[in-house]
């Protein structure tokens, strides 16, 4: 019978992955029959107040009105957290920015019924910090406003937090998370805090729920086995694109991540028009491998004007790098990277969609799924089936699919 109760405090900038964080925590305890609820300060300030706070001035620090609602908010939350835990919660997690001291200092003079474990967020990607404010911005709060301006706006909002933020350093119990590799930058820890083995397992574990992986439909330079370039799709590859659109609007797809190139972003547009609310985020992390000096050659071509490239490739593919542009060795740093970025802009929803290529593909699922190296290029990506892919602290599953 577990009794313990504990108190979760978010703490960071916004954008920095604390309600993902948040939900992964709470989700993976609940799995564990550990009883825990999120308090969301900026959900119950859309919910409570009709005042516009879109504005970056509401968060200003010496706008009084707006600091004294933000802290009527916090209070409101601290207290539902006690009667939650007085009541049958396990844990309650309080999630805001809580960059202050002073906010900090208040809340634990006033939940002392349980001990506090602080978890700071930080995360200065300032490439992810930016699409993260893109993503953010399409929140309906954000509708009276065009695009530009929004983004102005929670830049402003994040620089008011930045003046008033104090990271953790005098907290009974905290730690500090890199959240977007998942990683633990500090601890410390002065209290008995329940659950914590486990807790510690779920901040640092990549959890992707449902990754539906495809690729692009097929192009004019599949059909003439040319390799790189920027060709489009052809009927056949729109026709893929279609079905694959057909297919998918029985699940809800909020995000398609595909490359900068044409191919996988036709790919995605069928898809994405048919579903509600489907964003589109090209990354170019997620491009195909560059092959220098083979760019836009067969590989008959290859073998026949760089015999020494293409014995050489052979040999050791995972290795080989095409001069003057690159091999899956020198892939992994970037696709790492592009699949952080993914995890991190979906924040934890249920089903996320990558858009890639064949070399692309293979080390994606290869992120995922341990093969070899010298495996790796040659996992199988068709076009006409794409993977499943979940990997949960309980569940793994990789599936190829045909989808027409
Ligand atoms: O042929 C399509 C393609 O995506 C090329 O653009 C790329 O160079 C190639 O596949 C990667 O596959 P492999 O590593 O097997 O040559």
């Amino acid at each position: 019978m577990v009794t313990e109760k504990l108190y979760i405090v978010m703490v960071g900038l916004p954008a920095r992955g604390k309600s993902t964080i948040a939900t992964r925590l709470k989700e993976n305890l609940n799995k564990n029959h550990i009883k825990t609820r999120i308090f969301n300060n900026g959900q119950l300030r859309r919910q409570i107040t009709r005042m516009n706070t879109t504005t970056p001035e509401f968060y200003a620090p010496d706008n009084k009105t707006g600091v004294e609602l933000r802290e009527r908010i916090a209070l409101i939350n601290l207290n539902r957290a006690k009667r939650y835990l007085e009541n049958n919660g396990h844990v309650a997690i309080l999630d805001a920015t809580n960059v202050s001291l002073k906010r900090r200092i208040m809340i634990a003079s006033m939940l002392k019924d349980a001990p506090i474990l602080f978890i700071e967020c930080i995360n200065n990607d300032h490439s992810i910090l930016e699409a993260s404010i893109w993503r953010k911005i399409m929140l309906p709060e954000f509708q009276n406003l065009d695009k530009d301006a929004a983004f102005e706006s929670f830049t402003q909002r994040i620089q008011y937090y930045e003046s008033i933020y104090k990271p953790l350093a005098t907290e009974r119990n905290f730690i500090k998370l890199d959240s977007l590799n998942n990683r633990i930058l500090k601890e410390e820890i002065t209290d008995t805090i329940p659950y914590y083995d486990l807790l510690r397992d779920f901040l640092v574990t990549d959890t992707v729920k449902n990754l539906f992986l495809i690729r692009h439909g097929e192009t004019t330079f599949n059909l003439e086995d040319r390799i790189g370039g920027d060709s489009s799709l052809t009927a056949k590859g729109m026709a893929q694109a279609e079905a694959l659109a057909r297919y998918f609007t029985k699940k809800k797809i909020p995000v398609i991540f595909t490359s900068k190139k044409k191919r996988t972003v036709q790919t995605a547009q069928p898809i994405a028009a048919k579903q509600k609310d489907c964003v589109i985020i090209p990354l170019e992390e997620f491009n195909e491998i560059h092959s220098g000096v083979c760019e836009c050659m067969s590989y008959e071509e290859i073998r026949k004007k760089m015999p020494e490239v293409y014995y050489a490739r052979r040999k050791d593919k995972y290795n080989y790098v095409y001069p003057g542009g690159e091999g899956y060795i020198t892939m992994k740093e970037r696709i790492d990277r592009g699949i952080k970025k993914a995890l991190y802009l979906t924040g934890g929803s249920d089903n996320i969609m990558i858009i890639g290529h064949r070399a692309v593909n293979r080390m994606i699922l290869s992120h995922f799924l341990y093969r070899r190296t010298e495996d790796v290029p040659y996992i199988y990506i068709p076009q006409d089936k794409f993977y499943h892919i979940v990997a949960t602290q309980t569940k793994k599953l990789f599936q190829l699919r045909p989808y027409q």
